[in-house]
């Protein structure tokens, strides 16, 4: 995993606990690499879980929560460090299309040893986009977050749900991006 996933994990668990608790949580956790990470650098993907783990039991936040909101503040960082990406798309929609067909791609081209996940899209209608997204590694809830940052991003409003399901090509999680005028989302 790269090592910019690392060194923005530690700047939220910075906010969050404080560089104090931080550190002495990196120390505690006694990681392969030592728990002192480059952007550049590439960490297996276990530190990354295990330091995920340490920071739900210090916060109280429970794991996907925590993904959730790590993928929210990931999106922030994608927005200063590569605002081309987003000036190019007018909606969230059209920058959602575009991870899979452009994004990705050209971060592969940057980073060939990133290991990025797959996404299938579809609009099922004006308001409406299904995203289905294919990985070994699970990271949903992280995806969800950064799916809700980019709507956050183009001051739009979606109800977004998921579900593990058997998409065209294979197992994957489909979200259901459902377009609303405002913050006051439906009740169920
Ligand atoms: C400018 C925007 C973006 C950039 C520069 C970017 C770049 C990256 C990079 C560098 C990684 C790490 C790869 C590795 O650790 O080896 C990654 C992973 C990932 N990206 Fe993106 N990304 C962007 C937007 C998005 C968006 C909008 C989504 C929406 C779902 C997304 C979903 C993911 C997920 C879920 C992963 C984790 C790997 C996995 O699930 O298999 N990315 N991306």
């Amino acid at each position: 995993m790269k090592g910019m996933v690392f060194t923005q994990l530690i700047e939220m668990a910075d906010t969050m606990l404080g560089p104090d608790q931080v550190e002495a949580i990196i120390a505690k956790a006694d990681l392969p690499s030592g728990g002192a990470y480059t952007a550049v650098g590439n960490y297996p993907h276990s530190e990354a879980v295990t330091l995920v783990g340490a920071f739900s039991e210090a916060s109280g936040v429970p794991v996907p929560a925590l993904l959730e909101g790590f993928g929210e503040h990931m999106l922030r960082f994608f927005h200063s460090n590569y605002p081309a990406f987003f000036s190019t798309c007018p909606d969230a929609f059209t920058f959602l299309e575009s991870v899979e067909t452009y994004v990705h791609v050209e971060v592969k081209k940057l980073y060939p040893d990133a290991e990025l996940p797959r996404f299938s899209t579809y609009r099922m209608g004006p308001g409406r986009l299904r995203f289905d997204y294919y990985s070994s590694r699970h990271l949903e809830n992280l995806a969800a977050g950064l799916i809700k940052g980019t709507l956050k991003l183009y001051n739009e409003y979606a109800v977004v749900t998921h579900d593990s399901i058997e998409g065209e090509h294979g197992p994957c999680v489909r979200f259901l991006i459902d377009k609303t005028t405002s913050s006051i989302q439906p009740s169920a």
